[in-house]
């Protein structure tokens, strides 16, 4: 099989290069996009996850902050700090970053943040907004950076099946949906930890989600002959060989799945480097639409 090798590094540059005369054109007309990027504790994943959406706002010319809480705050403070965000004018997008302390109720955060300014798209009236084909809603940006790379490539999912394994708020529930919508009409099945037969299921899917952080999970034996795969995991795995002491895997078992597909995204520098750019992409549609209301 000739496999395309799905580069998300240089797609997603060609979303950012898009994004610089949008935000020029809202500059223009005296509107800096904004962000802001709450982190609450030292998580050292997620403090590399915050700096990398910090340093992508730079790039771009969008206006940002950073908000690095220490571990012991407390919800209140988090509340009180999202409050005074919803009403900061020079910020159109917050984002709290995932998982927080267990002390904090994600869902009470997720809820006080302004349905117009959630960029990750997981405040109730977003998920309402994708379930219903509203276009002025937020869709988290990862399962968006995976539509946007089908695009790009030019893979129909006219009529298609695909397979998703993994049912989270962040990847899988909302993937599910938009292969379904009117616009991309596939035919799709969610698998997860109590599917019988995942391998089989699997092994019908034309295109193929893994979102479930399993490193690996997905082999050769789960593969139909010319689908496209999309792994979605981010996973270290302890490598004594690297000075970091890990290297970053998929979902996907790369070296034996490839061969077998049409396209495939590797890990790293396949859906990862995408979500970072939807995330600016949701940034400046939250400007535009703020700024147009007035
Ligand atoms: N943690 C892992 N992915 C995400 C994401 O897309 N948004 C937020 N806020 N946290 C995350």
């Amino acid at each position: 099989m000739n496999t395309t090798i799905i580069d998300g590094k240089s797609t997603a540059e060609r979303v950012r290069n898009e994004l610089r005369t949008a935000i020029e054109d809202l500059k223009q007309a005296g509107h800096t996009p904004g962000l802001a990027v709450v982190l609450v504790g030292e998580d050292p994943a997620s403090r590399v996850y915050v700096n990398s959406k910090v340093k992508a706002c730079e790039e771009l010319g969008i206006y940002s902050q950073k908000w690095a809480l220490p571990a012991q705050t407390s919800q209140e403070e988090l509340l009180r700090l999202i409050d005074q965000l919803n009403r900061d004018e020079r910020i159109h997008g917050i984002l709290v970053q995932s998982p927080p302390p267990p002390h904090i109720d994600e869902a009470a955060v997720v809820l006080s943040i302004d349905p117009r300014k959630d960029v990750d798209g997981f405040h109730p009236v977003n998920v309402a907004k994708l379930v219903l084909e509203d276009s002025s809603g937020f869709v988290p940006c990862t399962p968006l950076g995976c539509m946007e790379l089908l695009k790009q490539y030019g893979v129909s999912t006219q009529g298609k099946h695909a397979v998703i394994i993994g049912r989270s708020m962040i990847v899988g529930k909302p993937m599910a949906h938009l292969l379904m919508s009117k616009a991309a009409n596939a035919t799709v099945t969610i698998a997860h930890s109590r599917t019988h037969d995942l391998a089989g299921l699997c092994r019908t899917a034309d295109i193929l989600v893994a979102a479930v952080g399993r490193p690996g999970l997905v082999t050769a034996p789960f593969i139909k002959p010319g689908a496209v795969v999309l792994d979605v995991g981010i996973n270290r795995v302890e490598d004594a060989s690297r000075p970091r002491g890990y290297r970053i895997v998929g979902d996907v078992e790369f070296d034996s799945v490839a061969p077998l597909c049409s396209a495939i995204t590797p890990v790293p520098g396949g859906v990862g480097p995408m979500t970072i750019a939807m995330l600016m992409a949701n940034t400046v549609k939250a400007c535009r639409q703020i700024t147009a209301r007035g």
